[in-house]
């Protein structure tokens, strides 16, 4: 029988993290390296994108930060091959990139709607199967690894086009882990609940969210709190690794409870 160290041990492996300059991402990347993978944390924000790569190398890690906005999906077969020029092979994607503006569902605009719908579902879709085929082709199979959210399932209100990506999300992760399953690579998704970063801090900031509808949203918590980034990432690791070595198409909740309260 395997021994856990090994299930878990990504040494000799690149990971890819989109949106890793903080919150959610940077968590997954400082876990990802943690266990032994080579990380590649990606982000439209280079200044913080940087820093974390640096923080990675200082631990004793092994990172690098690429530039990589993921609406820009004309450029990213260019993009992936500077890329692969740094990592040949990459093993793990992690999609975490995704914004999450509030505003009532009668009052969203055209602009506001692509925006949303641009990166979180057409962009993560692009970049997936650009790397699915390099996975494809290095014939060693591949993790990947969807950060969804909890309002795929259940809107937490004044977030329309952000519930119908994220649902979006959900459901691609499931066909292509049907397509993806004899190539080896496995997809898997996270619904995140509540969780305390920079953009969730953002969004319930005075004048966006309602006090109300987020007192609302911790009550419904049966764990009675937020989640912490961390607490995404462990579970990240889980299913990047050998630990879920029988998991695709799976949407694993991390949420206190949240969805079944
Ligand atoms: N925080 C929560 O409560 C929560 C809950 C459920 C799901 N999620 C999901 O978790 C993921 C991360 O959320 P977070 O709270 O850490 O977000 P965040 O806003 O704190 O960080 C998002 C990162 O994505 C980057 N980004 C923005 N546009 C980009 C683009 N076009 N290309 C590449 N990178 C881009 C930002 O620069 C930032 O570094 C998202 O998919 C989000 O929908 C978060």
């Amino acid at each position: 029988m395997t021994r856990i160290p090994e299930l878990i041990d990504l040494s000799g492996e690149t990971a890819l993290v989109t949106g890793a300059a903080q919150g959610i991402g940077a968590a997954s990347a400082r876990r990802l390296a943690e266990a032994g993978a080579s990380v590649v944390v990606t982000d439209v924000n280079a200044a913080a994108g940087s820093r974390l790569a640096q923080e990675i190398i200082h631990g004793g890690g092994r990172a690098r930060f690429l530039p990589l906005d993921v609406t820009r999906v004309e450029s990213l077969p260019e993009t992936m091959a500077r890329i692969r020029e740094e990592a040949p092979r990459i093993d793990i994607l992690v999609n975490n990139a995704a914004i999450f503006p509030t505003a009532p569902a009668l009052e969203t605009t055209p602009e506001r709607w692509d925006a949303v719908l641009n990166l979180n579902l057409r962009g993560l879709f692009f970049l997936t199967t650009e790397v699915a085929r390099q996975m494809r082709a290095g014939g060693a199979g591949g993790r990947i690894v969807n950060i969804a959210s909890v309002d795929a399932i259940r809107p937490t209100g004044q977030l329309a086009p952000y519930d119908a990506s994220k649902a979006g999300v959900v459901m691609l992760t499931r066909s292509l882990a049907v397509e993806l399953a004899p190539f080896g690579i496995r997809i898997n998704a996270i619904a995140p609940g509540g969780i305390d970063t920079p953009g969730a801090r953002a969004a319930v900031a005075p004048g966006a969210v309602p006090a109300r509808a987020m007192a609302g949203f911790l009550a419904r918590i049966p764990m009675g709190r937020m989640g912490s980034p961390d607490e995404i990432a462990r579970v990240v690791l889980f299913l990047a690794s050998r630990l879920s070595e029988y998991m695709t198409g799976a949407l694993v909740p991390v949420d206190g409870g949240y969805l079944v309260a």
